[in-house]
């Protein structure tokens, strides 16, 4: 047993307990950051990144397959799960080594092992049947999430599978049903769909990602109806009986009882934050609804301890979580920090892309807020048209009386990095004018945001030749 002392410990090294980590050391505290697997938490090893790397070999894949329309003759393709999942593996294990890099430089302590506090500044690592006891004046609690289970409906990792099974990807489904209109659910209906498999969606909401505008949900909707994803909302699975060769998925959907059957059940219905065996209940830190309580400093009802990220359960996204691990290492370094999530852009991977920051149009009006809604369609974009990626459309929320930016809502191609523009304009407080007097570089997608900007302004008609 060795004993060290340090300014902050963190346990977790996801986006959050790593983020915090390097602004605890750039701030010049001696920190350390315990983590019982690869660095990177979800985001790096099963969650954020492998998905992307494996949505850019599926939309190789569509490009490939629709290479005849832009002119290029090709043989049929076919897909090497293996190489696939070798690309995948490539990725994470080169960002691993990048987290480890960036952690080693900023003289962040790595230890590797499963946290528990201990004592008010006490984390004991344990490994294996080895103990170390890490003192320290702060704690960051930085321990994520894993898929939440539906009782009766536990993954078995064949025919019932969670997210992070999904991406092992031991082979494709024909048909595939996926519980849950989600983050998750749709960006694996994607997936799955451009692989080959026959995908069915289920989700107890009236609509998919039920936390997006309504129209451009609805539009994501439509395209993936197109695209011959069948989507059944306001139902709900009643019942899954195992079968020797597939699964036999009961589900209540308003036009009645359905019936389906299926190879592979994917249940993609939220996530549970992991704050079981960290001594939570021992120290006195208060927990309510399965997460850890926390304040607008990220401090928990322990004043040197603090929690970000999925562990304090608030917004699941990394980028919350990097941002939320700023916000609690500089406290914990004795600053005054409080977080604020007006401007948090919410990104869904889908094909197309959707994006979102700020308020919806029902929020706004919800709120009381007197609107003005601008929108503009991809389809009138030259730059969408040759990339031959046309559908979608820019919403643009702002506020009547002030013109300010409320709320920017796209489905459309790269939605995803075109949002920053919105997230940059709501944060600066900028207004419709300031969009659209801003001079886009033609042809481009950004031009489309400046066109639902110059709509909020009644400049419909305003002829940009694109
Ligand atoms: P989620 O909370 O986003 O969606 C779960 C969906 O399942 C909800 O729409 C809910 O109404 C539905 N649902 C729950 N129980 C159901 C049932 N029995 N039958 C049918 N539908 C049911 O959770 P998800 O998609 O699992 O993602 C987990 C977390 O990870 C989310 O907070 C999400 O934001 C985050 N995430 C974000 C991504 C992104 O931003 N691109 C990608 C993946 C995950």
């Amino acid at each position: 047993m060795t004993n060290e002392n340090f300014d902050v410990v963190i346990i977790g090294g996801g986006p959050g307990g790593y983020t915090a980590a390097a602004r605890v050391a750039s701030l010049g505290g001696k920190v350390a950051l315990v983590e019982k697997e690869a660095l990177g938490g979800t985001c790096l090893n099963q969650g954020c990144i492998p998905t992307k790397t494996l949505l850019k070999s599926t939309e190789v894949l569509e490009t490939v397959r629709k290479a005849k329309e832009f002119g290029v003759e090709v043989d049929s393709p076919s897909i090497s799960l293996e190489k696939l999942l070798s690309r995948k593996q490539a990725v994470i294990k080169r960002l691993n080594s990048g987290v480890e890099f960036l952690m080693k430089n900023s003289k962040v302590s790595i230890f590797k092992g499963v946290g528990k506090i201990t004592g008010i500044n006490k984390v004991t690592v344990s490994q294996d049947s080895e103990q170390k006891v890490l003192k320290t004046s702060k704690i960051i609690i930085a321990t994520g999430s894993r898929p939440a289970v539906i009782p009766g409906l536990e993954p078995d990792g064949e025919k019932v599978i969670n997210s992070d099974q999904a991406l092992m990807l031991q082979g494709i489904p024909n048909n595939l049903l996926i519980i849950g209109g989600g983050a998750i659910g749709v960006e694996f209906a994607s997936i799955y769909h451009k692989l080959g498999s026959k995908v069915t969606l289920v989700e107890a909401m009236d609509r998919i990602l039920p936390f997006a505008d309504e129209e451009v949900s609805n539009g994501l909707r439509q395209l993936m109806t197109r695209e011959k994803i069948s989507i059944h909302t306001n139902a709900k699975v009643a019942g899954v009986i195992r079968g020797e060769d597939g699964l036999v998925v009961n589900v209540d959907t308003p036009k009645g009882p359905q019936q389906f059957n299926v190879d592979q059940v994917l249940v993609a219905v939220g996530r549970r934050p992991n704050i079981e065996n960290l001594g939570l209940e021992e120290i006195g830190v208060k927990v309510e609804k399965g997460k850890i309580l926390v304040n607008s400093m990220m401090q928990t009802s322990v004043p040197n301890i603090y929690a970000i990220g999925d562990a304090s359960g608030g917004i699941l996204l990394a980028h919350v979580a990097s941002s939320e691990g700023v916000v609690a290492a500089v406290n914990a370094m004795g600053g005054q920090k409080e977080m604020n999530y007006t401007v948090v852009p919410s990104c869904i991977y889908t094909s197309p892309e959707l994006a979102s920051v700020g308020l919806s149009e029902a929020q706004a009006k919800e709120q009381g807020i007197q609107v003005v809604v601008g929108k503009s369609q991809f389809v009138g974009s030259g730059k969408a048209l040759a990339m031959a990626e046309n559908k979608g459309l820019v919403k643009i929320i702002c506020d009547s009386e002030s013109g300010k930016l409320l709320g920017v809502h796209i489905l459309g191609p790269q939605a995803t990095s075109l949002i920053s523009e919105g997230a940059l304009a709501i944060k600066l407080g900028a207004t419709a004018e300031d969009i659209a007097e801003t001079i886009h570089a033609h042809p481009s997608l950004p031009e489309t945001l400046m066109e639902a900007a110059e709509q909020v302004l009644g400049l419909l008609g305003s002829v940009h030749v694109k």
